[in-house]
């Protein structure tokens, strides 16, 4: 029996300030997105923004359904739409901001398996990391430069 470990590599920033300028403005972007979230079953809203090499910004909410697990996450709705309408171009950053409708959510949200799951297939098509921010209402952010780092043993492609 041999034991593997598995470390991961995370930055947390204090505030929104700290942020590079670029990034603050996509956290301000994936905020305004959230807004537009359809969550009357969970009471959690969740923004995300996607920056572009070409320099656009995707935005996606999570949109709920009676039928529970048809609803989608925010980020999967933003980088299925990047995918379908810039298929080629890279994708840089994700920005996400989540949080209950009924308390103040200070605490980074990360993104859930499932979206982790579907990042990592952009990334490996792109060949590229990308990028991800995460934060609750307020306080602190963290990053990951890869999200590989947030899915290790990822199942994909290669083993098909
Ligand atoms: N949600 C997201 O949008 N992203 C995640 O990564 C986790 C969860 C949404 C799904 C559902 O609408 C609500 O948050 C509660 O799970």
């Amino acid at each position: 029996m041999k034991e593997l470990q598995i470390t991961t590599d995370l930055q947390i920033f204090e505030s929104l300030n700290e942020l590079p300028k670029t990034v603050k403005e996509l956290m301000k972007v994936a905020s305004e997105a959230r807004l537009k979230a359809y969550a009357p079953y969970s009471n959690f809203s969740v923004g995300a923004a996607i920056l572009l090499e070409n320099g656009e910004i995707i935005t996606g909410s999570n949109q709920e359904n009676a039928s529970f697990p048809s609803g989608l996450c925010a980020e999967r709705t933003a980088i299925y739409y990047a995918g379908a309408k810039f298929p080629n171009s890279i994708i840089k950053t994700m920005a996400i901001i989540a949080g209950s409708q009924n308390h103040k959510t200070i605490t980074p949200i990360p993104p859930c398996g499932a979206c982790r799951q579907a990042i990592a297939e952009y990334e490996i098509k792109q060949a590229q990391p990308i990028e991800l921010y995460f934060m609750g209402e307020e306080g602190e952010i963290i990053k990951s430069n890869s999200l590989a780092n947030l899915l290790p043993l990822l199942f994909d492609k290669n083993v098909l």
